[in-house]
């Protein structure tokens, strides 16, 4: 047992060198407003219903960075991931003087706050597109991919869109197919148009003016394709790295339709626009990037990190609940990341199955502690603070289209974007009694909400904030390096985080059976939180017990 030598890069520091940036040391909280809180009684989440929550989630929680999925006018076939006007809000959501409400307010409480960014696609409702497809010779026919079917009347090319059939489809109007890599519904935009990069720059800065302090920039990797547009090979039977299934999709190598190598010119032409704005406090670029040869992905920071501040890691919703695949992920994400770039973390979103239904409410608590004390800026999707699972969808309320597209119903993301649950009430204080709320309200929620974990002092909501309380506290545990502990055990996963004289140990069983770990960090720690939350006081590390499916967090006493 020794503390491994390898020990992580350092932490980015701006650019005069001294301080730490703000998207290093906070916690980013994903809000899908549909689902958070419904404060007009439509059955829809809205912003006004986010301002109510404001200080749930600064003082309460303790999250100090929002990260709010779209609310800009859609007609929502994809719950609007399909926009139709980039710099408004939609009616049910709100005006853009309730935005503007919100940005103030969480600032006020010194909270950042981080809007979803769209570019690959806009709704076919958009005016550009309508535009668009309504002559050969419209100005901005360019503006999305238009092929003609090839001379034996077949699709352009073999693409296959994310959400079932071909990503082509066939406009009668004009007689040619236009490209879309998810729903008809949502027309993929040609980012080589110079035309269209500045329209959306603009957009990038209508809400920076508004005061926003980043973007979630929505499948960044996306929006640069093989020019030539040719077929994608087949996929081949084994090696990759997939983490959910995605049925006739995973049949092909994506290795056209997305992350050509001019996409990286695009994130460094934006992370100067972003620089621009950015002399009080950075404004920053988040991009999901469902990559995960982590080679691949971590490119996207660019070759100066110069591009994205954060390409999302996906990397632990792939990787099995298993301490020596966590270990190997971690250690080969420290290793693979360039000098000076931050690592980030995230267990679960709007898209994935509820981490507490992947792997259970037991180790949904371990999966807390993982991604609140990797070194790095962890996202926490709303209600994974509380355990929140799946909810069932019976069949007549399925909303997502994905499912009902490919007729399995099994891919549908309604389960994990159920309304948060508030309190005890009908509709748990997410709309009102009476009313029908968008998706079902979880069955069985009068047990878990957050009025009644806020009573229970083992809570999930409990261990979160204690964690999150720590974290803000600890310059160690926010932004101290990473160094992985030696336990000689596959059953448990141990890691030093340290900075200056402060340093904690974490270490978590990810089995069922209780382990003794012999520690030679020092004498004793002093518990912080066990995941059970019913351990205080100071632990003997010579001979360091984890019940089954326990993690503990311990501040070690300097030697
Ligand atoms: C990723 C988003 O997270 C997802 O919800 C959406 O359906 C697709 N991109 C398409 O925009």
């Amino acid at each position: 047992m020794c503390v491994r030598s390898r020990v992580s890069k350092g932490e980015v520091v701006s650019r005069d060198g001294e301080q730490p940036l703000w998207w290093q040391s906070r916690v980013v909280y994903q809000i899908y407003p549909r689902s958070f809180r419904d404060s007009d009684g439509n059955g829809t989440g809205d912003l006004d219903g986010v301002i109510e929550k404001l200080d749930y989630l600064s003082d309460t929680l303790g999250v100090d960075a929002l990260w709010l999925s779209p609310f800009f006018p859609s007609p929502m076939a994809d719950f609007g991931y399909d926009v139709s006007d980039y710099c408004d809000v939609d009616p049910l959501f709100g005006d853009l003087a309730t935005f503007d409400r919100l940005v103030a307010e969480a600032h006020a409480r010194e909270m950042r706050v981080i809007i979803d960014y769209v570019p690959n696609h806009t709704s076919d409702q958009h005016p550009w597109f309508i535009e668009s497809r309504s002559s050969r010779d419209n100005p901005k026919r360019d503006w999305y991919v238009w092929r003609d079917a090839q001379p034996d009347g077949s699709l352009p090319n073999n693409w296959q869109a994310s959400f079932g059939g071909p990503s082509w489809t066939f406009d009668e109007v004009t007689g040619q197919y236009y490209l879309h890599s998810f729903l008809p519904q949502q027309p993929d935009l040609d980012w080589r148009n110079p035309k269209v990069k500045h329209a959306m720059f603009d957009v990038v800065r209508f809400w920076l003016e508004r005061g926003v302090d980043g973007f979630r920039i929505d499948v960044a990797h996306r929006i640069m394709k093989d020019p030539e547009l040719r077929d994608n090979p087949p996929a081949p039977g084994a090696g990759l790295v997939r983490h959910k299934d995605q049925g006739d999709y995973d049949a092909q190598l994506h290795i056209h339709d997305m992350g050509h190598e001019d996409v990286h010119e695009v994130y460094r032409d934006m992370r100067t626009l972003l620089d621009e704005y950015s002399d009080e406090q950075p404004r920053i670029a988040i991009g999901e990037i469902h990559i995960f040869e982590l080679e691949v992905w971590s490119n996207y920071y660019g070759g100066e990190l110069d591009e994205l501040h954060l390409p999302f890691n996906f990397g632990l919703l792939a990787v099995p609940w298993d301490a020596a695949a966590v270990r190997e992920f971690v250690t080969e994400l420290e290793g693979t990341i360039p000098d000076g770039a931050w690592p980030n973390y995230v267990v679960g979103n709007h898209d994935e199955p509820r981490i507490a239904s992947r792997v259970g409410p037991e180790r949904a608590r371990i999966a807390m502690m993982l991604l609140l004390t990797l070194r790095g800026t962890p996202t926490l999707y709303q209600g994974d603070e509380l355990g929140m699972q799946d909810v069932p969808i019976p069949p007549d309320k399925v909303q997502d289209p994905w499912g009902i597209r490919v007729g399995d119903l099994s891919l549908g993301r309604d389960p994990q974007r159920a309304p948060m649950l508030w309190d005890t009430g009908p509709n748990a204080g997410f709309t009102g009694p009476g009313v029908e709320p968008w998706l079902p309200i979880a069955p069985g929620h009068e047990g878990l909400n957050v009025a009644s974990q806020l009573d229970d002092p083992r809570s999930m909501l409990a261990l979160t904030r204690r964690l999150l309380a720590e974290r803000s506290a600890s310059p160690a545990l926010s932004l101290g390096d990473y160094l992985p502990v030696d336990v000689d055990s596959d059953a448990c996963m141990a890691w030093i985080r340290q900075r200056g004289d402060e340093r904690y140990l974490v270490a978590l069983n990810f089995t069922d059976q209780s382990q003794t770990l012999s520690l030679p960090l020092g004498n004793r720690g002093e518990m912080i939180a066990s995941t059970h939350m019913d351990r205080e006081g100071s632990e003997a590390l010579a001979s360091f017990c984890l019940r089954g499916n326990e993690g503990c967090l311990l501040k070690l006493t300097p030697a």
